[in-house]
């Protein structure tokens, strides 16, 4: 496996392989868990050469986020990717992504960016998009892998490839869960363990959601809202928002009907944990699968 360290080196490298093209890409932002190694497991299967990033991109956490405390553990993610099979890792240090004068950003307007996560985390998406359109231009993927866990992310990503006719395919991949429901996320390190095991309250309530959900067809989805809210009342969890809204574009639904997207946000002290159910079109869910299952 080849560390690439500069910029530079890794756009070389991609305008070499970007005739021949079977290349899949994982960005990630490190610390890495069984939700990240699925999407390599999968990008491993689905290409030649198979490339990966670890760059916590300091755009998409506003001032008082958890940029200077996210966890890092370089060595343990080489070691890991390396053992996946993974044949590049991108680790970019954050002035060469942003050298002093930048000013161009990719902006995601309208509802999709401001709703739900956008409005509780403002300029988050602008990040987002922009960190990865820097990284599909130096890696020039014809496969990118990411996770349903961040729905509202596979949204604004699917949105900016459609819409800037980006050459490349997205793989989404279901999360990956703890056994005891909780979504696997590198941020679940800042959870102790009393708090650890009451944090399968999200997962709870999407649980309950979607009960409701199937008992109610056609009916209003505040019924579905209201339940995921009392089971995180009842975890004394602090909810920023739960809510029934369109996968794709994350308008609200009028009547609980498919496709559906059940999202959930809430602290728990110091610590915000996201999570989310999917119902598609076909009507089948998407609630993730236990890491005990794969
Ligand atoms: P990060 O949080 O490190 O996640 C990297 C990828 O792993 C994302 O596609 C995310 O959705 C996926 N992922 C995280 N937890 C998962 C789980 N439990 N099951 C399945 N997939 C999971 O998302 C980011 O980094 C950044 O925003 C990034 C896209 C790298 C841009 O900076």
């Amino acid at each position: 496996m080849e560390v690439i360290k500069t910029v530079q080196e890794m756009a070389t490298m991609s305008r070499q392989w970007v005739t021949h093209g079977d290349v899949g890409f994982v960005p990630t932002m490190g610390y890495l868990h069984e939700g990240h190694l699925s999407l390599v497991q999968r990008a491993r299967k689905e290409n030649s050469l198979l490339v990966a990033s670890i760059f916590v991109n300091p755009t998409q956490f506003s001032p008082q986020e958890d940029l200077e405390r996210y966890p890092r553990d370089l060595a343990r993610d080489l070691h890991l990717l390396e053992a996946e099979g993974v044949d590049k890792v991108f680790v970019p240090p954050t002035d060469q992504i942003y050298p002093p004068g930048f000013v161009t950003y990719v902006e995601p307007t309208g509802l999709l960016a401001t709703a739900c996560e956008g409005a509780h985390r403002p300029g988050h998406f602008r990040g987002v998009a922009t960190v990865v359109l820097k990284l599909f231009e130096l890696v020039r993927p014809q496969r990118a892998y990411f996770g349903q866990k961040d729905a509202q992310q596979v949204a604004v990503i699917s949105r900016m490839v459609a819409d800037l006719n980006l050459p490349l395919q997205l793989v989404i991949m279901p999360t990956i869960r703890e056994p005891d429901g909780l979504a696997m996320s590198s941020r679940n390190s800042y959870l102790d363990p009393p708090t650890r095991v009451t944090a399968t309250a999200l997962y709870r309530a999407l649980e309950a959601g979607r009960q409701v959900f199937d008992a109610h067809p056609q009916e209003d989805p505040q019924l579905v809202e209201q339940a995921m809210i009392e089971v995180i009342a009842a975890a004394g969890f602090s909810l920023d928002y739960a809510q029934v809204r369109a996968p794709g574009s994350f308008a609200p639904l009028e009547t609980l009907r498919a496709p559906a997207l059940l999202v959930i946000a809430a602290r728990v002290g110091q610590v915000r944990l996201i999570d989310n159910f999917l119902l598609r079109a076909d009507g089948r869910w998407d609630t993730g699968i236990a890491v005990s299952e794969r």
